[in-house]
């Protein structure tokens, strides 16, 4: 890049594309102030280009490869979701010599390897500030702890089941729940990703391969779904003062370490027994330091755009 305009394209305008879109057309001045240069948004990729939107005024195509292949473009923005076409596009618009900010935990915790080896390769930047715990700088975070042997990692890394045991337990039921969460657009574009755990597991396992330095697969995570909880089960919690949340947790063991996500009952005047709605809490104790906590929105377009954007204002800085 010189220090002329840094051009982006979106792959996606969606719940999350769309949020990027209209914060490029509300705060243009913001951002091109902290990159130090002109940022601007070219164009963005969809399914259905006669789908109504509230994304600002970026023209949209429905072909992504013209998002690739655009001169204009240094910078692509994945928020499809998902391994396909999502996969083929990252790793294209990597060798086509763009740098890639994703939001797409599914991708990045199953891919880690092929991707940083495709960046790497290209010696273009891969972001995903974006895939854990949204606009908490978690990935951030991790990344500075690389002299601390961790211990144990816990916390509540999706927004749709925080939000739904909170309503359950305030007496919605469980489909009223989830309908909210999808409405607020806090759920997966299948959300059985996040009541069955999926997107815990995606989540907690880039947390740990960052952690660790080595691809930890999220096949490793043992899985149990939100599904099981009855209702009475929340009522029965909040009489021992307890409240369910669906932990993540990743215990780092001598030889091997234990992840899990599920429903778990925890103190109702915890951290994570406190939490509503989209919030997401993390907790890691390690050696060098005994307990580090972040908070924050988890989900949301919003909340996702506003860690898109700093990973791509890093890019525009970083590159100037
Ligand atoms: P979404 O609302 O379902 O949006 C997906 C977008 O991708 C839509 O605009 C869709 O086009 C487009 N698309 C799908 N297939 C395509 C294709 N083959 N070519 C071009 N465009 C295609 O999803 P989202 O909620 O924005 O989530 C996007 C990603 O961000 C996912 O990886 C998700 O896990 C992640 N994420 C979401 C959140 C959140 O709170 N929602 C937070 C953090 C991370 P149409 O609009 O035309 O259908
Ligand atoms: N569906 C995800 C959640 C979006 O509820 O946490 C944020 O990654």
């Amino acid at each position: 890049m010189s220090d002329g305009p840094v051009g982006v394209g979106l792959l996606g305008l969606g719940t999350v594309g769309s949020a990027v879109g209209r914060a490029f057309a509300d705060r243009s001045r913001r951002i091109d102030a902290a990159a130090g240069r002109p940022v601007k948004l070219v164009a963005a990729a969809v399914r259905d280009a006669q789908k109504p939107r509230e994304a600002g005024d970026v023209p949209v195509t429905t072909d992504p490869h013209s998002i690739l292949e655009d001169p204009e473009i240094a910078v692509v923005v994945e928020v499809i979701g998902g391994t396909d076409p999502a996969g083929e596009l990252v790793h294209g618009a990597l060798e086509n010599g763009k740098h890639v900010v994703t939001a797409n935990k599914e991708l990045v915790a199953k891919d880690w390897n092929a991707l940083h080896e495709s960046a790497r390769h290209a010696r273009r930047e891969l972001r995903f500030e974006a895939a854990v715990a949204a606009a908490v700088p978690v990935v951030a975070g991790m990344r500075t702890l690389g002299a601390v042997r961790p211990r144990v990692l816990r916390g509540l890394l999706n927004g749709t089941t925080t939000y739904i045991c909170s309503r359950m337990e305030a007496g919605s039921s469980f489909e009223e729940a989830l309908a909210q969460a999808t409405a607020a657009g806090y759920a997966e574009a299948d959300p059985s990703n996040d009541v069955d755990g999926h997107d815990a597991a995606y989540k907690l396992a880039i947390l740990i391969s960052i952690l660790e330095g080595r691809h930890y697969h999220p096949d490793n995570v043992r899985r149990t779904s939100l599904r099981g909880v009855a209702a009475g089960g929340f009522s029965a919690a909040a009489a021992r003062a307890a409240r369910i949340r669906y932990l993540a947790v990743a215990d780092f063991g001598d030889r091997a370490t234990k992840a899990r996500v599920g429903p778990e009952e925890v103190p109702a005047d915890s951290l994570e027994g406190q939490a509503a709605g989209p919030m997401n809490v993390i907790t890691l104790e390690s050696d060098l330091v005994p307990r580090l906590v972040w908070s924050g929105p988890g989900a949301g377009g919003d909340a996702t755009a506003s860690a898109i954007l700093g990973d791509v204002i890093a890019i525009a800085r970083a590159r100037g």
